[in-house]
């Protein structure tokens, strides 16, 4: 009798611990990690990518200081891309920014297109925008890009 009643309370006490065991992990679990964003691939309207948190973060800070120069067409209006010489590479174009490393496209961010022996028409973002925001513009690129970088992009994985 005694040894089943332990055995009961043994149980009931593993049931207990396993169920804190798996609330505690929800609670540590980041809301943030789950917000995403989406962005329609800019050559085909139809396919709708999926942002990560920093990708997303990226696409806003894309949307205030990027844009005029790195897209065409855009929901926010027209671009003045087409008035730039030379032409700034599209945001999305793979084919241009697959093979440039983060480091660089970081670094050219940053320092603006002087620095960099580049066009002038390039600003230097290194006193507006911190190396966070930089890396979330580059990571919004990598997510965007056409011809892909990456097989998918999806909410969490890198
Ligand atoms: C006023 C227009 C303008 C704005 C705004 C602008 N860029 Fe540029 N960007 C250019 C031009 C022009 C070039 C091409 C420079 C060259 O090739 O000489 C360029 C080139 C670049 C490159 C180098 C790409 C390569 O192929 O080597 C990066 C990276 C870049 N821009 C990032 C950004 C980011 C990120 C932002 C926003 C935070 C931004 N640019 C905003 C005009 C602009």
């Amino acid at each position: 009798m005694r040894a089943g009643a332990l055995l009961f309370s043994a149980a009931l006490g593993f049931a207990v611990l396993a169920g804190c065991a798996r609330k505690s992990a929800l609670v540590k679990f980041d809301p943030l990690q789950n917000a995403y964003d989406t962005e329609p691939d800019w050559n085909d309207a139809q396919r709708i990518i999926p942002l990560n948190y920093e990708e997303a973060q990226g696409k806003q800070i894309f949307y205030e200081q990027c844009v005029w120069c790195h897209a065409d067409q855009t929901p926010a209006g027209p671009s003045n891309r087409s008035n730039v010489t030379p032409a700034p590479p599209l945001w999305n174009d793979g084919a241009t920014l697959n093979s440039l490393s983060d480091a660089f496209l970081e670094k050219f961010t940053a320092q603006g297109g002087t620095a960099m022996g580049k066009s002038a028409m390039m600003p230097a973002y290194g006193q507006t925008l911190t190396p966070e925001e930089i890396r979330a513009v580059v990571a919004y690129a990598r997510a965007i890009a056409v011809p892909a970088l990456r097989a998918t992009s999806r909410p969490g994985q890198k």
